[in-house]
């Protein structure tokens, strides 16, 4: 069984598309077996999450600076929906690392916004977060997903630097991808 969950909201595809690169990278270094599909987060009900022993969590940022999901504008149910399902749930011992697509130029105020809530929802829970990222290289006047100096999670803008995602993703995977599983115990890894 998977060990590790990708899941993601979106309106406009391309936190799906980020996501399932992100899959691609971590099977190469990890290996076949270990990476479940990555699943829009509309589909899966809150207990789906217990499955898993890392998760990796991809938003855009939308609406009021917001979580997408019909309160904040979009089409379909996302994150807005899902989050407040997960109230009281423990999370301790999962591992979580989150990305987030935003566009710097066009909203530099509130600069992936959306990806901050995430990071505080799952925080919130127990989670042990994983997966911090520099802030050098973007420019933006604002943010509430930087915390001390450093995104709370992979940022990427695939409207201004597109080009450069993919060495972003690399990047980030290579610190980030021995460690989602690593000193897990024999016995909880093949409970998980
Ligand atoms: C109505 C609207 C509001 C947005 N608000 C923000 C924002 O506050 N901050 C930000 O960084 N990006 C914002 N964006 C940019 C989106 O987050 C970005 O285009 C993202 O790549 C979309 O991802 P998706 O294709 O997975 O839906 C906004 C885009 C739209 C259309």
């Amino acid at each position: 069984m998977s060990k590790i969950g990708i899941f993601f909201g979106t309106e406009s595809g391309t936190t799906r598309l980020i996501a399932k690169r992100i899959a691609k990278g971590l099977t190469r270094r990890l290996g076949e077996g270990l990476v479940a599909k990555p699943l829009n987060v509309n589909r899966i009900q809150p207990e789906g999450l217990g499955a898993f022993r890392a998760l990796i969590l991809g938003t855009p940022t939308y609406g009021d600076e917001a979580l997408p999901g019909q309160p904040n504008g979009t089409k379909e149910a996302s994150w807005a929906e899902f989050l407040p399902r997960l109230a009281g749930q423990d999370l301790s011992g999962v591992r979580v690392a989150v990305y987030g697509l935003g566009d710097q130029e066009s909203y530099p105020k509130h600069f992936l916004d959306a990806m901050a809530d995430l990071h505080a929802c799952f925080a919130g829970l127990g989670a042990e977060m994983l997966g911090s990222w520099p802030v050098f290289g973007y420019e933006f006047k604002r943010s509430r997903a930087v915390h001390d100096g450093h995104f709370v999670g992979l940022a990427l803008d695939q409207h201004l630097q597109h080009l450069l995602t993919d060495q972003r993703i690399e990047a980030w995977l290579d610190d980030l991808a021995p460690r989602l599983l690593a000193d897990l115990t024999p016995a909880r890894l093949d409970h998980a």
